[in-house]
């Protein structure tokens, strides 16, 4: 029997879960979130399960492997929350590459029409019997021009989705897809160029707040920002400066730097304690949703599942780890590709 912690579920997590073949598998459901302070309920099994915003750091790795934990298995794809070396030789880490890329592109297509179409303020109007159209004209996005920074799965889908609106669809990637008649430019020239810009690529050192001051700087004025990947893509800040200068016309956020205490839960009744999202949602022209974009039936069920075969694939099989992650590869996809073996 593989014991599994599961950090920070939610009732949809263990719905998802309970609706898959679980033989095999001893469940501890939890709801707190993996960090430094509560590692230690993991004492005792094989293997976690965490999510976006468990910390997975070189404590935490250390803690768990004193416990005999021997498998950390992400339901998700990012992995930025996760010391992968401080694992190397210890702890396996698995993921989730590839869920449902199309509930995150659709999402960031929903957000961006919701907000350039007021359509969230249409609804607010109409409950109230206001039927005025002040204040509530949006632009066709036929002719406009999308710049999408990363085109790996998602990106790629979102552009195919763009694509249908009859939009101009720009990118930048350091790896650009081949033969897929994307043109790519600088960040620069997508900056300069894009009526809407909308971000794919993963959180690295590099990618750490992309969108800046500087950044905004070289936008059209009147430009629309999306974000469904990761909060610190974005310097919060610069944005919000940048919509009191009249200079981002609007923002899409699914994501949000300092999400982790906050997005996932219900904080009706508290007292926010983080001011720089409070403004950002008091604007008008910002649309926050609470890291949604994943959510969806096809994405809960792909997830489950995965994340059961890579944990049954690491304690059960002779040959590799499914969909594991080891900082030694450069590339992941590629090193996918060639693994025959577990990485250590
Ligand atoms: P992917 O790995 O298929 O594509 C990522 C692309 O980003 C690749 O083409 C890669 O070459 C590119 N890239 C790497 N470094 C870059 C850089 N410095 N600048 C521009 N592009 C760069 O990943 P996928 O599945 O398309 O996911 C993209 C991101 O979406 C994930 O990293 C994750 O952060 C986020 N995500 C958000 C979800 C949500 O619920 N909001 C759910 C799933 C993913």
């Amino acid at each position: 029997m593989i014991k599994l912690a599961v950090f920070d579920t939610k009732i949809y997590d263990r719905e998802a879960f309970e609706r898959c073949d679980t033989k095999g598998i001893k469940f501890r459901y939890l709801e707190t979130k993996l960090n430094e302070d509560t590692v230690e309920l993991a004492r005792g099994c094989d293997a976690v399960c965490v999510f976006v915003n468990d910390t997975v750091n070189a404590e935490v790795i250390d803690r768990l492997y004193e416990y005999g934990v021997r498998l950390i298995a992400l339901r998700c794809a990012g992995y930025n929350n996760v010391d992968v070396q401080a694992a190397f030789g210890k702890i396996h880490v698995v993921h989730v590459p590839a869920y449902s890329p199309y509930a995150v592109a659709e999402h960031a297509m929903a957000l961006l029409l919701t907000s350039v179409r007021r359509i969230h303020k249409a609804y607010n109007r109409t409950r109230e019997f206001n039927f005025s159209l002040n204040g509530l004209t949006g632009f066709d996005f036929h002719g406009k021009t999308v710049g999408v920074i990363g085109t790996g799965k998602i990106g790629r889908i979102f552009i195919g989705i763009c694509r249908g609106f009859g939009m101009n669809v720009l990118a930048y990637d350091p790896f650009p897809a081949a033969d897929s008649g994307i043109e790519y430019v600088t960040t620069d020239e997508l900056f300069t160029r894009s009526d809407i810009i909308s971000l794919h690529c993963p959180l690295t050192e590099e990618t750490r707040h992309l969108i800046n001051a500087d950044a905004i700087g070289k936008m059209k004025k009147g430009v629309v920002i999306v974000n469904t990947s990761r909060g610190a893509l974005i310097d919060a800040e610069a944005l919000l400066e940048g919509i009191k200068a009249r200079k981002v016309g609007a923002a899409c956020l699914d994501v949000y730097e300092e999400e982790g205490d906050v997005f996932f839960e219900d904080r009706s009744g508290h007292i926010l304690n983080d001011d720089l999202l409070s403004r950002l949602i008091s604007m008008p022209n910002v649309i926050v949703t609470s890291h949604q974009a994943f959510l969806t039936e096809e994405a809960l069920k792909n997830i489950a599942e995965t994340t059961l075969r890579n944990i049954r694939s690491c304690f059960e099989g002779d040959g590799a780890c499914e969909n594991e992650l080891c900082y030694r590869c450069s590339h992941f996809e590629t090193c996918k590709g060639k693994r025959k073996e577990k990485c250590f």
